[in-house]
């Protein structure tokens, strides 16, 4: 049972982003953003957003909802939020019933060219099903019903709703997998792959001239989508098995082929379009003589875009730092990088 609410109700909520190491690229026909791969990613503790909603009972038929980004006003996003809000609408009715005043903050800088979607709808989703009153924060099935929700905003958020990995979409090797909801990994990660880091080298922090929505949909005709997709499933069951036996020379090597395949997958679609840009692998190539030379834990990851996540073993911490500012740095745009620990999953402020 909803709560029947005739006043102003509030709730502010911190969502982490997420890095895939498996990445999800292309979704399946039928359903609303179900994944036609599975995907894998580590939450990033220290790049969130903290969202406020203030619900109040509808004052007219048409809903308004009103979105501030930093404190100012962004009427832009809320064709989104709208879509959002109508596609969650049978999983949480309650929302159709509110007016909605949605206050959000990133820690990273809005426009740095991090996908903020992940964390942004994260928040939302947290703060909406505990809005709704009908579930226990904090529960199993609370953070279910928030990652089918999130999912429903941005497909890679669903995955930011668990501390350390999270795993979206089916997959025979991970129990409890699902295309609807994401998972917290199942398994003991060892020891080795459990104090990573990332650092997110900013390459360009520019508008993406092909936006992830119309990437995944050039999937659906794509020439290899078929063996990406199972490609991915294999990726991501010798992925986990790494995750636990602590294997970092084959984890290195999985993280980097599925981000060079996911950019593979942009350059050979039709039409097919580039979005590394010559510092991006300028920097991988750095990071690969780095590594040769002497063997420090670390592997670079992309999302959709130019940036370089650098993912180290935090007990290379200061070589790597030292590292990024005499030989990175020059790459960066406006010398700028960010760093999360890895891990940690969402928190109710009030
Ligand atoms: O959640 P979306 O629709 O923005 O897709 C994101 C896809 C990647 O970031 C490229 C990979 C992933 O799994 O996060």
């Amino acid at each position: 049972m909803s709560n029947i609410q005739t006043e102003t109700q509030s709730v502010t909520y911190r969502c982490p982003s997420n890095i895939a190491l498996v990445k999800y690229w292309g979704k399946k026909e039928g359903g609303v953003q179900l994944p036609a791969n599975p995907s894998i990613s580590w939450t990033l503790n220290d790049l969130f957003a903290e969202t406020t909603v203030f619900a109040s009972p509808k004052m007219e038929e048409n809903q308004k909802v009103e979105f501030f980004l930093d404190g100012k006003p962004k009427p832009s996003f809320e064709p989104k939020i709208h879509t959002f809000l109508q596609r969650i609408s049978s999983i949480v009715p309650v929302v159709s019933q509110w007016d909605l005043r949605i206050e959000s903050k990133n820690t990273f800088p809005h426009g740095a060219g991090i996908a903020s979607s992940a964390a942004g709808f994260g928040a939302l989703a947290l703060c909406m099903v505990d809005l709704e009153g009908d579930l226990q924060p904090g529960s199993t099935e609370f953070y279910q019903k928030v990652s089918i929700c999130a999912r429903l905003g941005s497909g890679s958020a669903c995955r930011s709703m668990f501390e350390g990995a999270g795993i979206w979409g089916e997959l025979d090797s991970i129990p409890g997998s699902s295309d609807e909801y994401a998972i917290s990994f199942p398994f003991e990660i060892h020891s080795r792959l459990k104090n990573w880091k990332d650092a997110v080298l900013i390459v360009d922090d520019g508008e993406k001239k092909v936006s992830s929505t119309q990437g995944h949909d050039l999937l659906k005709s794509h020439a290899y989508a078929h063996a990406r997709f199972e490609q991915a499933s294999k990726n991501l069951t010798e992925l986990s098995e790494v995750l636990q036996n602590g294997n970092v020379e084959r984890f290195v090597e999985l993280v980097e082929s599925e981000a060079l395949q996911l950019h593979a997958m942009m350059m050979s679609s039709i039409p097919y379009y580039l979005l590394i840009r010559p510092n991006t692998l300028a920097i991988i190539e750095l990071i690969w003589a780095k590594r040769g030379a002497t063997n420090w834990e670390m592997a670079f990851t992309l999302d959709a875009g130019a940036n370089v996540h650098l993912l180290y073993n935090s007990e290379q911490e200061d070589d790597v730092m030292n590292f990024i500012d005499a030989e990175l740095l020059p790459y960066c745009k406006n010398q700028l990088y960010l760093c999360s620990a890895i891990g940690g999953g969402p928190l109710k402020l009030n």
